[in-house]
Formats: structure tokens, C-alpha cells, sequence
């Protein structure tokens, strides 16, 4: 059977690169979704999606609601979309176990860091 790739924010700059099937191994079928296709704060959608075209080996989230001063202009907007919709698709990734790729930015991670970044136990009361 096919290794199934589920890339997310598709037509984003990394999305689109990642979703060039040529990239990927002959027995990698891809599965590319724009914003437009699958928004990424719709669990509901993740959901079904997940039990309709599933199963997926990976799922390469690529999408993000950006730049820095549209986020601060829209906060809720940039929570939603680059915080906690990563919930659910966490969630449903570990229930299905499924490897999940999630990219951060510089403005997170500075790289100055001389040490691996460890998990940190987060205060939001879910704890992985
Ligand atoms: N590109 C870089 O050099 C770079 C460097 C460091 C880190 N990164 C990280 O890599 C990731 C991707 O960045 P990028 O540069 O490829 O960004 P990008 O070009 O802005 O692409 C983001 C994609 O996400 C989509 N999107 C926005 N809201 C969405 C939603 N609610 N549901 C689903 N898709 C949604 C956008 O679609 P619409 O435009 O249609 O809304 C867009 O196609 C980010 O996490 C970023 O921090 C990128």
C-alpha cells in the first residue's frame, strides 16, 4: 500500500514546495489541500477528512496565518489559526497515529539557543 502524505496550506510558499509530487518517493501519494479546501481551525472538517481519506502516515501542516503585523492586528484571528487549531490535529494525528509536522518561526525561535529546545509542560491544562 501507498505511504499517504497529507500536506496542509498547500498553496503556501512552503506548502506549495512540499506538495511538488516529485519530490516525494513513487510510493508517497500526496494529498495537497489549500486554505480554500480545508481551512485548518474547522476540527469538524479535520475530522471527517481524517475518516473519509484517511489514513495519512504524515500530516505536514504548512499552514500559518502570517505576517507578525497582521497578527497582532488580529490576534484571535492568529490564535486560532497558528495556536490552537494545532489541538485538534494533534489530537486526531495521535489517535490515528500519525506523524505530525509542524513548522515554527524565527519570531518563536530565535536559533541563539546553544541547546536542543526541550517539550515544556504547558500551563493550558493539556498535558501530552
Ligand atoms: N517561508 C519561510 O522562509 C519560512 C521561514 C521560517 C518558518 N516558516 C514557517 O513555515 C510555515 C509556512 O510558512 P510559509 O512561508 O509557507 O507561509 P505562507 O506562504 O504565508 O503560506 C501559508 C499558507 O497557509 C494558508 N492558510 C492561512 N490560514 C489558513 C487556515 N486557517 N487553514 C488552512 N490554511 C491556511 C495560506 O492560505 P491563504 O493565503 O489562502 O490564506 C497560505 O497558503 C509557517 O509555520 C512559517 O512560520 C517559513
Amino acid at each position: 500500500m501507498k505511504k499517504h502524505l497529507l500536506i496542509l496550506g498547500a498553496s503556501g510558499q512552503l506548502g506549495s514546495a512540499l506538495s511538488n509530487t516529485s519530490l516525494w518517493p513513487k510510493d508517497y501519494k500526496i494529498t495537497a489541500l489549500t486554505h480554500a479546501q480545508l481551512d485548518i481551525r474547522d476540527s469538524t472538517a479535520l475530522q471527517c477528512l481524517f475518516k473519509e481519506k484517511g489514513p495519512f502516515q504524515a500530516v505536514i501542516n504548512a499552514s500559518v496565518f502570517m505576517p507578525v503585523d497582521l497578527c497582532e492586528k488580529f490576534p484571535e484571528l492568529g490564535f486560532q489559526t497558528n495556536g490552537f487549531s494545532l489541538l485538534p490535529l494533534a489530537t486526531l494525528c495521535k489517535m490515528h497515529e500519525t506523524l505530525l509536522v509542524h513548522f515554527s518561526t524565527d519570531y518563536v525561535f530565535d536559533g541563539l539557543k546553544k541547546t536542543p529546545y526541550t517539550q515544556l509542560n504547558s500551563n493550558y491544562g493539556f498535558n501530552w
